[in-house]
């Protein structure tokens, strides 16, 4: 049985990369599946340990999700601290992972910058809350951009050490199931999870250089558009951004080597639920000057009625707290199971 989770981080705005790597396709998802999303703000402290106005960033984040279309009813949307069970399994698999598997991710080697010693423990460990952030439910497909791909590698490595490593009290407890690991049958309790990356924007770049991801910490505004911003602003970012002095090539191979070009095709591409190739066909042959104002218009209309529905939302936080708490019980309610299931495996006393 699939089942879907994935998680935002509540530091700073949302921006149309979060939007079309991650939220758009947990929409996208939650039609034919059983879907779990998750405001993680135990994470939020991990690179900055004091924030201004946190419980306002984290309602943020669930109204997003709201105001994009997941259906919190059918679905579960919550902040992760309500459920404890993240943190405790995250424990467990400190002791799974090895110091070794943390030092080689590129994210934190990224965030941690020169100064690695002065990085908190938490942003060394962050992985590992993040594998149980999606094992504590059982989760078998994560929605995310190209971003995340490493950590979820390290997901799989800490599900099939578990696995390996308790192989034994996992037949002996009857919680596992039968699955083939690799060419391997083996008796696992945590399945290796499916990233979901695919799509025209897995990873949206900077609208003033393609080469570099759009990111909240990118010290220009106009790199990025963010989910708040106004129809003007939209239009400005766009006009504004970098391109070169070539036509729109009528296939994606024309697009190899001009990475603005390939970004903003890519963004028009996901936005309208067409491929890269359909939306060349549109447009190949034609200058910039034509094809901004095309996605500045599409941006706007797929935009501002998610926009206007977060201040809405934001207006009176009554309804989002109400969401978020429900949410956080029936979370809780299914983390406690495999907890139970975790604590006997290892032979903890309960
Ligand atoms: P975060 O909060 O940095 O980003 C949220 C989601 O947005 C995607 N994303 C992008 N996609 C395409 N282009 C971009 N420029 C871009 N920037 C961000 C991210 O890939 C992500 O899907 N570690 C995660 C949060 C997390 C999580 C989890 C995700 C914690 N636990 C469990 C999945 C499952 C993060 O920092 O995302």
């Amino acid at each position: 049985q699939p089942l879907v989770f994935s998680g935002v981080q509540p530091t700073g705005n949302l921006h149309l990369g979060n939007y079309l790597g991650a939220i758009r396709k947990f929409v996208a998802l939650q039609d034919n599946n059983d879907c779990i999303y998750c405001v993680v703000d135990l994470h939020a402290i991990t690179a900055q340990l004091v924030h201004d106005d946190l419980r306002n960033q984290i309602r943020s984040i669930a109204a997003a999700f709201i105001a994009s279309g997941i259906d919190p009813v059918k679905h579960i949307v919550f902040n992760q601290s309500a459920v404890p069970q993240h943190a405790e399994l995250a424990w467990i698999f400190n002791c799974v992972a090895r110091i070794g598997w943390m030092n080689r991710m590129t994210q934190f080697k990224d965030k941690a910058g020169k100064d690695r010693e002065n990085a908190s423990l938490g942003l060394l460990a962050y992985p590992s809350l993040m594998a149980a952030d999606i094992l504590v439910y059982r989760a078998t497909h994560v929605p995310v951009g190209d971003d995340q791909k490493q950590h979820l590698e390290l997901a799989r490595d800490i599900a099939q050490k578990f696995n390996i490593d308790f192989q034994q009290k996992i037949r002996e407890t009857g919680t596992g199931v039968d699955m083939v690991v690799g060419e391997e049958p083996i008796h696992g309790y945590f399945p290796l999870v499916e990233p979901l990356i695919e799509g025209p924007a897995p990873r949206v770049m900077s609208l003033k250089d393609g080469t570099k991801k759009m990111s909240k910490s990118d010290p220009s505004d106009l790199s990025r558009i963010n989910l708040m911003d106004d129809a003007d602003t939209i239009l400005k970012k766009i006009r504004k951004a970098k391109t070169d002095p070539d036509s729109l090539p009528s296939e994606v191979e024309g697009l190899k080597g001009r990475p603005e070009a390939e970004n903003l095709v890519g963004i028009y591409a996901a936005l309208a639920d067409r491929t890269k190739d359909d939306v060349l066909q549109e447009f190949g042959g034609q200058q910039f000057s034509a094809f901004k104002p095309a996605l500045a218009d599409l941006a706007v209309h797929v935009l501002s009625p998610i926009t206007e529905e977060m201040r809405r939302l934001m207006g009176d936080t009554t309804h989002i707290d109400a969401i978020l708490r429900d949410g956080g019980e029936r979370a809780r309610a299914r983390a406690e199971k495999v907890m139970a299931e975790v604590f006997d495996i290892i032979g903890f006393l309960r």
